[in-house]
């Protein structure tokens, strides 16, 4: 097994041997090769696993891009009204993952100082913890997350689609420019005091 796996070839070869994209919220089945859907709670402890393998493999200065979380953060998420994980697996092995967030009244999103919410929070779906896993990288799978959460959110009748960004963090930035968000403001997050980028896109 060579150290990065590149699958930009394989993702072409898994269409022609049934890459399967569930947006229909069925959950992944394990026999598929190369698969893109939503996930149920049968697979929070991949999500677990994952989300730990990705923040640990971070170097230093990279820890801030995204937040490690208790097992029991994951383990709640799917009790939550409107909330989903869009994934990707690779012959049945969790490699990519990305949280989806519906802020509610009871659990408002916290909007940084200064920024303006595009919409009101009942009508934004909010995506965290993206993250694919080291070996899998550049074979776009963020880009593909995102369409998924594009879709889902929509199917939840969400209006607007926010998520933060440390100005460093060049790949997920990249990403998110790539499919159509602009940043409405730059604020200081008061949780660990560095800037992000507030980036929205309009369904
Ligand atoms: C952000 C992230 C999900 C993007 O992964 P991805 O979808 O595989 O990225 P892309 O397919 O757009 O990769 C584009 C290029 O950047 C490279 N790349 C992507 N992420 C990289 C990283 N963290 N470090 C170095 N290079 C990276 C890819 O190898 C690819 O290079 P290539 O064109 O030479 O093959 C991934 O970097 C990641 O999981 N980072 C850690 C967690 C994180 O920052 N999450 C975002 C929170 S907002």
């Amino acid at each position: 097994m060579p150290d990065t796996l590149k699958l930009k070839d394989h993702w072409f070869t898994c269409a022609h041997e049934g890459l399967v994209r569930k947006f229909d919220g069925s959950a992944l089945e394990a026999h598929e090769p190369c698969a893109i859907g939503f996930l149920n709670a049968a697979s929070i402890d991949a999500v677990v696993a994952l989300h730990e393998e990705v923040w640990q493999g971070l170097a230093v200065g990279e820890k801030g891009f995204m937040q490690q979380k208790p097992a029991a953060y994951f383990k709640t998420h799917f009790a939550k009204a409107g909330h989903g994980i869009v994934g990707i697996r690779h012959n049945g092995k969790l490699v990519a993952k990305s949280m989806i967030i519906a802020p509610s009244i009871s659990e408002p999103y916290t909007w940084h100082v200064g920024v303006t919410p595009p919409a009101p929070d009942t009508q934004i779906s909010v995506l965290q913890g993206v993250c694919v896993a080291n070996a899998y990288r550049g074979n776009n799978f963020m880009q593909e997350m995102i369409s998924g959460w594009k879709i889902f959110a929509a199917q939840s009748g969400k209006t607007h689609l926010v998520a933060e960004v440390e100005p460093e963090n060049k790949h997920s930035l990249d990403n998110f420019l790539a499919a159509g968000f602009s940043a409405i403001a730059t604020a200081i997050d008061a949780s660990d005091n560095v800037p992000v980028h507030v980036l929205a896109l309009k369904l």
